[in-house]
């Protein structure tokens, strides 16, 4: 078996040689821009470690594994535009390094690009392989408009903000590890297990996402703090902050939600400050741990011995305590 450090390099290596040094330049130095600006590569690594339960060998999975990874890079570049950022991975978005028009187009080639390495796949899985990932990329879009709407909408519940995380980021890290399982010949029921761990790690990944977006450090996040806040973003820690709080922290709280006039640094301090108040960054914690608790319980089904799930088990308990 490999280690993720072996892993994360095969990936590394893999992006490193893709073919993007063709023209126009316009589109493809975005491209060979963002995908050097590295990240954690975690979904890639999912992938290949989900074949390597099963398969010795992982490099017939290489070619989907930088697929995916191409594939996520392509929404962070459509996302950052639609979330106003300006800062990812410690460097300028595509979108404010060129502009708006780059970051649509160059995106757009990384979509289909990802498509192109994941049918590079075993030819009898593929199918399979196709209809998971583009399912899964639909369900995204679905997730990334909920997030959108959400923005200007005051009565959204835990319920509904849980669902809108699943698909706009769970389901890539559930379909890597599926993906994975499937391209190695696993089990139906045990790729489906997995597609579930990767579900529920999804969740606490996202919240804690949320949670880094607010107190994070932004030299080790790689993204300007406050930026959630800014946007009116409803997550798990609005949501309950508007439920827990009364009186003047709710009123407060109401004054800073929607306003677009204020003075941005004022606004997240504030509001941050009514969080750590009202004790939603405990909360967040707390359903962050929940989460990974049922992930676990998702690992422990997979009928595999222990020790072939402990690669597994380690990066998805790195991924709760990370700090990028
Ligand atoms: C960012 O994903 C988008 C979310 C789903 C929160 P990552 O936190 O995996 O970003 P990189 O790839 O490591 O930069
Ligand atoms: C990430 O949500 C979801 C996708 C990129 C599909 P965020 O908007 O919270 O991700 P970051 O914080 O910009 O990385
Ligand atoms: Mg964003
Ligand atoms: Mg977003
Ligand atoms: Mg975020």
């Amino acid at each position: 078996m490999y280690n993720s450090d072996q892993l994360l390099q095969m990936v590394n290596t893999a992006i490193a040689a893709m073919p993007l040094e063709r023209e126009p330049q316009g589109l493809y130095a975005p491209i060979r821009y963002v995908l050097s600006l590295g990240g954690k590569r975690i979904r890639p690594v999912l992938m290949l470690a989900a074949y390597n339960l099963y398969q010795e060998d992982v490099q017939p999975c290489l070619m989907p594994a930088i697929g995916l990874e191409t594939y996520h890079n392509f929404t962070l570049l459509h996302d950052d535009l639609m979330d106003r950022a300006e800062v990812r991975r410690g460097k300028a978005c595509v979108h404010r390094k060129w502009d708006d028009n780059t970051a649509i187009l160059s995106g757009d080639n990384m979509l289909v690009l990802a498509f192109r390495y994941m049918m590079q796949c075993d030819k009898e899985k593929m199918p399979a392989v196709m209809n998971i990932f583009s399912q899964t990329a639909i369900e995204i879009d679905e997730g990334q408009q909920y997030d959108i709407d959400f923005e200007t909408r005051s009565d959204v519940t835990e319920a509904e903000y849980i669902e809108m995380i699943r698909l706009k980021t769970s389901v890539l890290l559930a379909c890597a590890l599926q993906i994975g399982a499937t391209l190695a010949g696993a089990p139906e029921q045990d790729a489906s297990t997995l597609y579930r761990f990767g579900e529920r790690i999804g969740l606490a990944f996202q919240l804690q996402d949320d949670y880094l977006d607010v107190y994070g450090d932004p030299a080790v996040f790689g993204k300007k703090i406050g930026g959630d806040i800014l946007c009116d973003k409803k997550t798990f820690m609005l949501i309950n902050a508007l439920r827990n709080a009364s009186g003047q922290d709710l009123a407060q709280l109401q004054h800073w939600i929607g306003n677009k006039d204020c003075e941005p640094q004022e606004k997240i301090q504030a509001v941050t400050a009514l969080y750590t108040k009202i004790g939603v960054d405990r909360m967040a914690q707390e359903r962050m741990d929940a989460y990974f608790a049922q992930a676990e319980a998702s690992l422990d089904e997979v009928r595999l011995p222990e020790q072939r799930k402990q690669m597994l088990r380690s990066l998805a308990h790195g991924l709760m305590g990370r700090q990028s």
